[in-house]
C-alpha cells in the first residue's frame, strides 16, 4: 500500500510517501525552526501562515521525490490533531483537496499514534506494548493491549520535557530548540549539581516544571555568591535529572506490567543521547522483551510516521469525508 502522509500540527510543514508501512519513498520536512528562534519558541499564527507558503511546494516535492504519480497512491493520511489549531487546519484543507481531486480515501491521523508507529517503520510492533511519546508538548506512558487501543498510564502534570529542556536552554542562554544542545553539552559534563526531584500525585506520573525552576535558582544563586558552574555539568545535571523523572517511571510500569512485550519511545525527545543510552540499559535489564527506537530522522515531527499510522488505520476502514476537521484537542483513547 503507498501512502501519503501530511504533518503540520506545530511548526513542521511536512509530507512524505511511504509504501507498507516500512519503506520511506520520500520524507520532505520544511521547519520553521529559524523563523521562531528570534522569539524563544513556537509563535502559533506565525507557523500557521508559514505552513500556507509551504503546504503546496511540500506536497509536490514529496510526491517528485518518491518518484510516483497522486494514481499510484492508495491513501491520503493527515495528522488531524492535537496540535496547534490553525496549523492542523493548514494540513487537514491540503489533505482534503489532494483526496477529493483525485479520489483517494482521507485517513485523520492522531499525532501521538504518528510518534508511536514511527517504531513500525524499524520493527513489527509486539503488543500488548507500552509507549514513552516524549516531546515539545507531550509527555506520556501509552498501553497498548492491541494495535487499535491506547491507555494514558501517566502524562506530566505541568510541562512536557522538551518544554522543559527549551525552557531550560533560554535561561542557560543556549537558544531554541533547546533539546540537542543541551544533549550535546551534556554528554561533555558530569552530572555533579543537586536540582531538585520533582514530585507528582499519579504512579506513573511525571512533573518537570520544579526541575526547569530547579535550574534558574541554581543560576541565580551562583550569581549571588559569584560562585562559577559550568554549563556542561549543568547541562548534564538537568539531563540525569529529567532521565530519572521518566525511566523511574518506565520501570514501574515494566514490573507492574510483565505481560508487555514491547517498549517503543517516540516523539522529538527520543533523539536524545541520554535516552538512548537509558533505553539500551533497559534492553540489558529485561532481556524478554523488545526496546525500540525510532530511526533518528523519523524522531521529531515529520510525515513517514503520519502515513505509517495512516496505513494501519485505513487498514481498520477508519476513513473521514469531506467534513474532517482539525482537532486541536482531540484526545488519544
Ligand atoms: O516531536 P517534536 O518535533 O515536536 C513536538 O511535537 O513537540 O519535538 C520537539 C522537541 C523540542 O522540545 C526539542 O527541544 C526536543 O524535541 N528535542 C530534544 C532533542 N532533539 C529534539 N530534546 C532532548 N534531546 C534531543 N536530542
Amino acid at each position: 500500500m503507498l501512502v501519503i502522509g501530511i504533518e503540520s500540527s506545530c511548526d513542521e510543514t511536512a509530507a512524505a510517501v511511504v509504501r507498507d508501512k516500512k519503506e520511506i519513498l520520500s520524507s520532505v520536512i520544511a521547519s520553521q525552526i529559524d523563523t521562531h528562534k528570534g522569539f524563544g519558541g513556537v509563535v502559533p499564527e506565525v507557523a500557521s501562515r508559514i505552513h500556507v507558503e509551504n503546504i503546496s511546494g511540500v506536497i509536490r516535492q514529496a510526491i517528485d521525490e518518491a518518484g510516483i504519480s497522486m494514481e499510484d497512491v492508495d491513501a491520503v493520511a493527515v495528522t488531524a490533531g492535537p496540535g496547534l489549531v490553525g496549523c492542523l487546519h493548514v494540513g487537514v484543507q491540503g489533505a482534503k483537496t489532494l483526496a477529493a481531486v483525485w479520489n483517494k480515501p482521507l485517513i485523520p491521523v492522531h499525532h501521538l499514534a504518528g510518534h508511536i508507529y514511527a517504531n513500525e517503520l524499524v520493527t513489527d510492533l509486539q503488543f500488548p506494548l507500552v509507549a514513552l511519546v516524549v516531546s515539545g508538548g507531550n509527555s506520556e506512558l501509552v498501553y497498548m493491549k492491541d494495535e487499535n487501543s491506547f491507555e494514558i498510564l501517566g502524562q506530566t502534570q505541568d510541562d512536557a520535557i522538551g518544554e522543559a529542556y527549551d525552557k531550560v536552554a533560554r535561561v542557560m542562554g543556549l537558544g531554541y530548540p533547546g533539546g540537542p544542545v543541551i544533549d550535546k553539552l551534556a554528554q561533555q559534563g558530569k552530572a555533579v549539581y543537586d536540582l531538585p526531584e520533582p514530585k507528582t500525585q499519579g504512579r506513573y506520573d511525571f512533573s518537570f516544571s520544579g526541575l526547569k525552576s530547579g535550574v534558574l535558582q541554581f543560576i541565580k544563586r551562583c550569581e549571588r555568591k559569584g560562585q562559577t558552574f559550568t554549563q556542561e555539568d549543568l547541562a548534564a545535571s538537568f539531563q540525569k535529572a529529567a532521565l530519572d523523572e521518566v525511566f523511574d517511571r518506565v520501570k514501574l510500569v515494566l514490573e507492574d506490567h510483565p505481560e508487555v512485550k514491547q517498549f517503543v519511545v517516540g516523539g522529538g525527545v527520543s533523539a536524545n543521547s541520554g535516552l538512548r543510552a537509558r533505553v539500551d540499559e533497559l534492553r540489558q535489564e529485561y532481556p524478554d522483551k523488545t526496546f525500540t527506537v525510532p530511526p533518528m530522522r523519523c524522531c521529531t515531527d515529520n510525515a513517514a510516521m503520519i502515513a505509517v499510522a495512516g496505513e494501519i488505520a485505513a487498514e481498520q476502514g477508519r476513513v473521514a469525508d469531506a467534513r474532517l476537521t482539525a482537532d486541536p484537542g482531540w484526545e488519544i483513547c
